[in-house]
């Protein structure tokens, strides 16, 4: 391989704190875990943070502390990762998917409405790739009819919209640290929320259902085992200091990119729409429509072949074998996701790749795209 999809930036220093962990007696429940909550939650701006040992576990326990189940209806997008939904139907409720913006990606606030029922108990709007367009429009509609917003935010540290952090528009908001994230602790996530009975909650749910007083043989509730270690706290705490850097390296591949591919109208390229500070994820960019998914196919595998690491981004949601098992959906059903995710190439994306790389990955798509 060439050139990789995907690398960690590792430095001494995360070497370092994670070294020093190893060498105390507290891997885990130790002060590393309080530390790394209080530093996430002040750089957010919320009242109060849980570290979880997934974005996806950190997803549901929010659904559960909210009392979200059978019953209940959950409105989400079908253009994300698989785990968006997944945590609604594993606490019983149903996920209804409403299609998205064809130009910001994510849900469209103008269909929302008429997918509320009495039924619906929340919207759970995902930033993605990183962007946080529109967020604005579904806070108002969330609003006007009086429901909760789980913000699936594990895409989108250190984004923003008009000055307000990714994070910031939910009643609660996950954040996910696998190693492809903007930051990593390995595998980790953490819930961010103003609400300390809603943090308490959770707090009680990832660690065995112990309350905060009990001891450590003292269970209130059900629980879960869903800690995060010290050892990744530390790796997060460094991480997350160095987060101003990381989203400077980010954008500036993502500029990169741009540049690279500007002009060129074979490919649709991510840009930050007006008012949003965008800390790339992953750097998706589109063929344009004349093309088809044989199209991208094709370009996808000759890329590889020149050992450059690409991929489709995302498979629809609903378009999974278990979903449409489960809930009989049809090619479609949601035609705009169903037609961006047909042409989607997620480039190489990580903070330290160089501008030569950009270019060699820039000739590698234009010849397959010229081979097609
Ligand atoms: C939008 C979205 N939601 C949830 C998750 C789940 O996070 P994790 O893989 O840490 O469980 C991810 C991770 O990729 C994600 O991109």
């Amino acid at each position: 391989m060439r050139i990789y999809f995907s690398r960690p930036d590792i430095t001494e220093k995360e070497i370092q704190a994670v070294t020093d962990v190893l060498k105390s007696p507290d891997l885990s429940l130790g002060p590393k875990l309080p530390e790394f909550e209080q530093y996430f939650a002040d750089y957010i701006g919320t009242k109060r943070a849980v570290a979880v040992n997934s974005g996806t576990s950190g997803l549901y326990l929010c659904l559960l502390a909210m009392g979200i189940g059978k019953g209940d209806e959950v409105i989400t997008t079908p253009f994300t990762f698989i785990a968006t939904s997944n945590v609604v139907m594993m606490a019983g409720a149903k996920p209804v998917f409403v299609d998205i913006d064809p130009v910001t990606l994510n849900i469209d606030a103008s269909k929302v409405e008429s997918k509320i029922t009495k039924k619906t108990k929340a919207i759970m709007p995902v930033e993605v790739f990183g962007s946080p367009a529109g967020f604005d429009k579904i806070c108002q509609i969330a609003d006007k009819h009086k429901l909760i917003i789980l913000e699936d935010s594990c895409e989108a540290l250190g984004s923003a919209l008009n000055g307000k952090k990714a994070g910031t528009f939910g009643q609660m908001s996950v954040f996910a640290f696998y190693p492809n994230k903007q930051i990593t602790t390995g595998e980790g996530g953490t819930i961010l929320t103003d609400d300390d009975k809603l943090a308490d909650m959770c707090a009680s749910l990832r660690n065995q259902g112990r309350g905060t007083a009990g001891g450590w043989l003292s269970h209130e509730r059900l629980g879960y085992n869903y800690r995060l270690s010290d050892i990744n706290c530390a790796l997060g705490i460094v991480q997350l200091s160095r987060i101003e850097e990381i989203k400077r390296k980010r954008k500036q591949v993502g500029k990169w990119y741009q540049q690279t591919l500007a002009g060129d109208d074979r490919f649709i390229v991510p840009t930050e729409p007006p008012g949003c500070d965008i800390n790339w994820f992953v750097f998706v960019i589109r063929l344009a429509d004349r093309f088809t998914r044989q199209n991208r196919e094709k370009v996808l595998q000759t890329m590889r072949n020149a050992g450059i690491q690409v991929s489709n981004y995302f498979t629809p949601v609903h378009l999974q074998p278990f979903m449409v098992e489960q809930f009989g959906f049809k090619q479609g059903h949601f035609p705009v996701t169903e037609s961006v995710a047909d042409r989607t190439i997620a480039l190489p994306f990580y903070n330290n790749l160089t501008k030569q790389e950009i270019g060699v990955v820039c000739d590698e798509l234009r010849l397959a795209v010229e081979r097609l």
